[in-house]
């Protein structure tokens, strides 16, 4: 079981990089799954219905979020018919959407995951609690479990895999934006790297303008931040192989498509 994962789709450039390279990725890697965090899709803050259905049509077959989730109002009109798409679980009980679903590949059930860390981000319920409640009622149907956590700190991504290690098949990082190479197999055959890195503008900062982020910096005054609608771009992923009766991943590698590193196939 191979399963394709690209990290945060920052608006107009990260959407062109999926549209461009998903087709000669799907080619080369031949994935059964590809999942695709849709956190940043539309302007760099949440998504809309049609970027939603832009993504799938791309080629995604599954959305994660995160903290950018309910940036975009409409969000609240279609969340809940979203068939395709999850947000954290452990957002506050009541709030719209969902936090784990199944997917069936070629007779197969993949349970994906996406939680979010209370580290320099809002206190939201405990993700490693929410992820205990959710992996054992995935562990009831299948043994393929994918988690996207999406969380600021190296940390508490690392606390979250260890101590996943051996009950989750893989756990990615996301929310950073910057690419780690730390992608390795954890003891117990847990897939792990504590950030795929995110697809769209190459040279701004973690997508966004690089003037208004120093000017926030040197001045402490509010910017406006935008991403990046021109220019070099980059698309961010993994690639993740997973034996699909133990559950356990054989190995992860990482994909990293930029101006420097060319796609070659
Ligand atoms: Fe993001
Ligand atoms: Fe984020």
């Amino acid at each position: 079981m191979r399963i394709l994962f690209i990290g945060d789709i920052v608006g107009s450039m990260g959407r062109e990089q999926l549209q461009t390279y998903l087709p000669k990725l799907k080619q080369k890697y031949q994935p059964q799954l590809t999942i695709v965090n849709g956190e940043n899709a539309a302007a760099g803050k949440g998504i809309t219905e049609k970027i939603y259905k832009q993504l799938l049509d791309y080629g995604a077959d599954f959305l994660t979020m995160g903290n950018h989730t309910f940036d975009k109002k409409e969000i609240f009109d279609f969340i809940d018919d979203a068939k395709k798409m999850i947000r954290p679980a452990n957002f506050p009980t009541g709030t719209p959407g969902k936090g784990i679903d199944y997917v069936n590949v070629n007779g197969v059930e993949i349970a994906i995951i996406n939680l979010q860390g209370r580290t320099f981000l809002p206190a939201i319920d405990d993700p490693f609690q929410v992820a205990d409640q959710l992996i054992e009622e995935a562990s009831k149907r299948t043994k393929v479990i994918f988690v996207d956590f999406h969380a600021e700190a190296s940390s508490e991504k690392l606390a979250l895999a260890w101590y996943l290690d051996g009950r989750i098949s893989a756990l990615v990082g996301t929310h950073t934006h910057v690419q780690t190479a730390d992608n390795r197999i954890l003891d117990q055959g847990t897939a792990y790297i504590t950030d795929v890195g995110m697809t769209g503008p190459y040279d701004g900062i973690i997508g966004t303008d690089r003037e208004a982020v120093i000017k926030r910096f040197l001045t402490q005054l509010p910017v406006r931040f935008e991403p990046i609608k021109k220019g070099k771009a980059q698309l961010s992923g993994v690639i993740i192989d997973i034996d699909q009766k133990t559950g356990k991943a054989e190995q992860i590698n990482r994909i990293l498509i930029t101006e420097d590193s060319p796609f070659f196939s």
